[in-house]
């Protein structure tokens, strides 16, 4: 057998969310999200109300086949399963008096079920899903007092399940509210309308939420490892010219911003600089800088895709790409959804991160979304994905790489472990997991689950800890 390219302790998964697997959105008394309202996507209008024709009403049925997926995800080899807590299960509005006991319950058996199979948890405690309730009446979390509420549940999920879970995400993909801010802040205030200093303001909030939901959980579960999640995305200059390099550095700085925080425990020069120019004044308390001294113990992010930046404003396009936006680039390959694929870039980032961070990496999400065709071989039905499998690995070697370099990487889960909806498009057709689920655009299909060839192809990179990747 050639050499494991991964150490024996690495830790190897797939990822979820609640809102793009569960379904049972009005079930098991939970609230309503903001995802209820978002049937189409993250970019889409809101729908008055919420109803049937959103697809993650049904999702991939999670909620009801759990212990089956689990059972599946187990088959593969899986150490880690990353999957987010859906905040209006726990609370329904977000606030109320007491958590739902039907929600928490809901967690405990996916909790027994990992167990059961010695699959190791990782939470995400928001994934793009707060309550409703809380965005209509306080706009979400351009409102302070949604960090007292934050910590409230993380203070629930801790009790509950602390003695069990060893590694916590508080925000899944923190820097992503600038570009979304309905779906990963739940403020209301239409896009168009909406001031930087509101959004930075909310930004604030989360950060400080994050830092407080950090502090509380060291003091509540001295074992845990509590980390950050950010939605990494390598720039590269358009042209060798300064001016051009400077925009990358800019872009970067936007976006690495929130990292800086929750590994530095405060805000950076060049992110002062631009309140000043802006004229912007954050509302922040002397608690809220002592708050943010609670740094993490992780860095956590999502690769799917790189982009260049250029001086030329009118270069960039917006929304190119996972949400950031940037300028195409003219040497790389796309999915059919656009977005570039860019094995080095998983290698670059990861260096980047670490030279910066100083801090333990956990690649969180790493896929290819695309459309599968569901074959029959040898009377067993199965999709031929060998597009995906040749993303994966190419990604994976560049992990090795990185862990040549140096670089300290704790894990690998990918996106996702089975099919779902789509975060940025609602569509079932944007297909990602090593597991088929049979379900459609259109709500047809009989949610039964099929291995895909990846499915085989992963478990052996499992099995082999990478040495299979060179064969
Ligand atoms: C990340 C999100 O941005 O990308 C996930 O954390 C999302 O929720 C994933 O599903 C892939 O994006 P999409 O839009 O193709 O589902």
């Amino acid at each position: 057998m050639s050499a494991a390219l991964f150490p024996s302790d690495f830790l190897w998964g797939g990822a979820a969310a609640a809102h793009q697997v569960e379904g049972a959105a009005f079930e098991g008394g939970k609230g309503l999200s903001v995802q209820d309202v978002l049937p189409r996507g993250s970019r889409s209008p809101r729908s008055a109300a919420a109803g049937a024709d959103n697809p993650k009403a049904v999702a991939v049925d999670f909620y009801h086949r759990y212990a089956e997926d689990i059972a599946l995800f187990a088959e593969m080899g899986y150490s880690v399963f990353r999957f987010s807590i859906a905040w209006s299960r726990i609370f329904p509005n977000g606030d109320d008096a007491e958590p739902s006991e039907e929600g928490l319950v809901f967690y405990d058996r996916v909790l027994d079920e990992l167990e059961r199979h010695r699959i190791e948890p990782m939470i995400t405690m928001s994934h793009y899903d707060l309550p409703l309730s809380l965005a209509e009446r306080f706009n979400g979390w351009a409102s302070r007092e949604l960090i007292d509420l934050f910590e409230r549940y993380a203070r629930v999920l801790y009790a509950r399940f602390g003695s069990r879970v060893k590694y916590w995400l508080t925000f899944n993909e923190i820097n992503a509210l600038a570009h979304v801010p309905f779906m990963a802040g739940g403020i209301t205030t239409p896009q168009n309308e909406l001031s930087e200093a509101v959004l930075y303001q909310a930004a604030h909030h989360q950060l400080v939420a994050s830092a407080m939901a950090t502090k509380l959980g060291r003091e509540m579960m001295p074992e845990a490892r509590i980390g950050c999640m950010i939605l990494a995305q390598p720039v590269y200059p358009l042209t060798p010219s300064p001016e051009d390099q400077l925009a990358v550095l800019q872009s970067e700085q936007a976006n690495l911003l929130f990292g800086d925080v929750q590994v530095r425990g405060n805000y950076p020069g060049y992110f002062l600089r631009a309140l000043r120019e802006k004229g912007i004044e954050l509302a922040m308390t002397a608690q809220d800088r002592i708050a943010l001294r609670n740094t993490v113990d992780f860095v956590s992010f999502s690769y799917y895709t790189s982009v260049c930046e250029s001086a030329d404003p009118s270069a960039r396009v917006e929304g190119l790409g996972n949400l950031m936006g940037g300028v195409p680039n003219p040497l790389l390959p796309a999915s059919e959804w656009g977005w570039q694929i860019d094995p080095m870039g998983l290698r670059l980032v990861l260096n980047q991160f670490w030279d910066r961070w100083q801090k333990p990496l956990f690649i969180v999400e790493n896929g290819l979304g695309a459309r599968d065709e569901l074959v029959e071989v040898d009377g067993v039905r199965t999709v031929l994905d060998d597009y995906r499998i040749s993303y994966h690995r190419d990604h994976l070697l560049q992990v090795a790489e990185a862990l040549k370099d140096g670089v300290p990487v704790l894990g690998y889960t990918s996106w996702g472990c089975l099919d779902m909806v789509s975060s940025s498009t609602a569509q079932m057709s944007k297909r990602y997991g090593q597991i088929y689920v049979d379900r459609h655009d259109d709500g047809s299909g009989t949610l039964e689950r099929y291995r895909k060839k990846s499915f085989t192809w992963y478990r052996e990179v499992i099995r082999t800890a990478g040495a299979s990747l060179r064969r």
